[in-house]
Parts: structure tokens; sequence; C-alpha cells
């Protein structure tokens, strides 16, 4: 690939440190713990393209989030934004500037906004922190016209957070992260909270925002169904690790790896017709102390030695051995 994506993220690792304290290690005689919440992610995202991370809960999605905005540092690996590393201490004013572009939109609209300020000073606050327009009146018609343009009314900037409903308030967050004029933003389940209608609309005008403004998302959530009306890519995440990534119908038509094709066949309005189905079976395990090889093994009907001794490199846009050596076939509808 000779064009840089806008987005390019390579081999992000997270380990959190998980041990009891010292002292009941010392008495109880156990050993440090570590967790490795995510495991080698790469992915590219292109200027205006949303692409979307899909996986049960503890695949760890957000600790991925929380990484490419800046929030978590990495214990290895890298995120480039616009051609500028978020890692790199000498390029510290080059990301500061940056950091005004990336915003995240979070699951809780009620819990990152501050109960305590009215609608207008939370959307205003991003253009004052970052300096910018001058002047109260001028700030006061740009707050306006944000919420106008996230089908609120000007007027709603007087009332506080709890006078909204869930809906109403995830535009108000929407409205905030577009004040300080983003071009990316990372969105870690941003409707999981809300009513199914409500979903939809918040959906709908996520999308239009897109088109009119050129965002680029970076969409998170555990809902195939939702993910299938955003992403234009999916990446599906197990125990840390990308086992599958492709554009969106190809992964909803053709699903390779056995974990997206468990995943497709527990929601009945996207499964595929005519596909012999996986059912659905145990557990995550216990990303504490993993399986060997293939994380996904113990529940995978196809797994065999191989994949408890040797971990499946992604190739071809799926971590799996058995799609590898041709054992299990791609098009499982033939
Ligand atoms: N600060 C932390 N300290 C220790 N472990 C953590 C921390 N943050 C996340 N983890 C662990 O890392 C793993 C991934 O968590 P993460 O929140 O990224 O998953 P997720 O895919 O977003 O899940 P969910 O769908 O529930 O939001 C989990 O096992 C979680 O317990
Ligand atoms: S590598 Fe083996 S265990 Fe893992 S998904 Fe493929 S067949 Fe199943
Ligand atoms: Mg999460």
């Amino acid at each position: 690939m000779t064009e840089r994506s806008y987005v390019e993220v390579n081999d992000l690792r997270r380990v959190f440190d998980v041990s009891k304290p010292w002292l009941n290690r010392v008495l109880e005689g156990g050993e440090k713990q570590y967790l490795k919440a995510v495991d080698g992610v790469s992915f590219n995202i292109a200027k205006g393209e949303t692409f979307a991370l899909v996986g049960e809960s503890g695949s760890g999605k957000s600790t991925v989030a929380r990484m490419v905005v800046g929030l978590l540092p990495p214990t290895s690996g890298e995120v480039i934004i616009d051609g500028i590393s978020m890692s790199s201490r000498a390029a510290l004013a080059e990301r500061q500037r940056l950091r005004r572009r990336i915003q995240m939109i979070f699951q809780d609209p009620y819990a990152s906004l501050n109960p305590r300020w009215q609608v207008d000073q939370i959307v205003a606050e991003p253009i004052r922190a970052f300096g910018l327009i001058d002047g109260e009146k001028d700030i006061a018609g740009r707050v306006g016209e944000l919420l106008s343009f996230v089908g609120l009314h000007p007027a709603d900037g007087k009332k506080y957070p709890h006078e909204f409903s869930g809906g109403q308030r995830q535009r108000i967050a929407i409205a905030r992260a577009l004040a300080s004029n983003a071009e990316f933003i990372v969105c870690d389940e941003p409707t999981s909270a809300l009513d199914v209608s409500v979903q939809a609309q918040i959906l709908n005008l996520m999308r239009d925002l897109q088109d009119r403004l050129g965002l680029t998302y970076l969409f998170i959530s555990h809902n195939l169904a939702v993910v299938r009306h955003m992403a234009s890519r999916i990446g599906v995440m197990y125990l840390g690790r990308i086992v599958e990534i492709s554009n969106g119908r190809e992964l909803f038509s053709r699903p390779k790896h056995p974990y997206t094709r468990m995943l497709l066949d527990a929601v009945p309005d996207v499964g595929m017709t005519g596909r012999q189905r996986i059912p659905v079976s145990g557990e995550i395990p216990n990303p504490i102390s993993p399986p060997s090889g293939c994380t996904f093994n113990p529940r995978c009907p196809f797994a065999n030695e191989r994949c408890v001794a040797e971990v499946p490199p992604l190739l071809g846009g799926v971590a799996c051995h058995a799609i590898h050596e041709g054992r299990l076939g791609i098009d499982a509808a033939a």
C-alpha cells in the first residue's frame, strides 16, 4: 500500500497488571498476574470511512478505543493518525494539535456530560478550550448551529442534561464532539443504552453527519445488526485479537472464522439462509489464563491438535488454521 491511511493501528498491545497487592502475594504465596487485554491488533481506516470492531464483552474493544484516542498508553505498538504518531515523544506539539481533531463518544451520555452545566456551556467548552472562536456572541451562534445540526433546538442550550431523554443526551454528546471541528470520532457502544427506535435515529444522525462533514469513525459495538448498518469494514475481536477482518457485505454473506459464524448464527435476523449453523456454545475463557494456541479452541467444533499448539496468524483476513489448511470451506452454504 503506497498511500497512507488516515488511521493506522500497528500491532497494538496492552497488558494490565492484575496482581493481588504485594503483601497478599507474600503472605499467600501468589505470583504476579497479567492480563493481555489487547494482543497485537492492527487495522487501517481510510478518511471518511467507518471501521467497526465487534466482539463479545471483554474482547478488548474499549481498550483499543482508549489507546487510539490517546486516553491509555499502549504497552507496545503504534497508532498513527494523519501521519502523526500518537506515541512519539518528539511530536508533543503536533499531538496536541491532533487532539482537537479526535473525539470520543461513549455508551452512557449522562456520565460524560457535566450535570451542573447548561447544555450550551457543555457544547461551548471545546470551542473555548481550543480557542476556536473569539467573542461570546459568536460562540453562542456556533453552539446554536451545532445543536440544530444534531436535531435539537438552539433554545435547548439553556437546559441541563437531566432534562433530556437518553437519545437527546447522546445528541448533545455528539454536538460537543463536533464543537472542536473533529474529523475522527471513536464511538464506543454509542447506542447500546438506548431503546431500539431511538438507536436507529442516533445511528442515522451519525451517518448523516458523516456524509455532510466527511467524518471518519471507529465504531465499536457488540451488536452485529448495528455494525452492519454503520460500517464499510469490520474487525471481529476475540480475547484481545482480531480473528477476522473484511468488508461488511462479505462478512455477513460469507463469514470465514468459526467465531464469526457463531456470532452471526446467534442473531436470527442477520443469519444467512441455507448455511449450516454453528450453535453458540461455551463462554469466553478467563483472559488471565487464556487457552494455548488459538484461544477460541475450547469453543470451536473444528479444533484439532494444531489449534491447541499454534496461534493462527491473520492471513487473507482470517486467523484460523482450519481455513488456511482448507479443512473448513469458506462458503459453508455450498
Ligand atoms: N484498567 C484495567 N485493569 C485491568 N483489567 C482491565 C482494565 N481495563 C480492561 N481490563 C480487562 O481487559 C479486558 C478487555 O476489556 P475491554 O473493556 O476492552 O473489553 P470490551 O470488549 O470493551 O468489553 P465490553 O463489551 O464489556 O465493553 C477485560 O478482560 C477487562 O476486564
Ligand atoms: S484455529 Fe482451530 S480452534 Fe481456532 S477457530 Fe480455527 S479451527 Fe477453530
Ligand atoms: Mg467496552
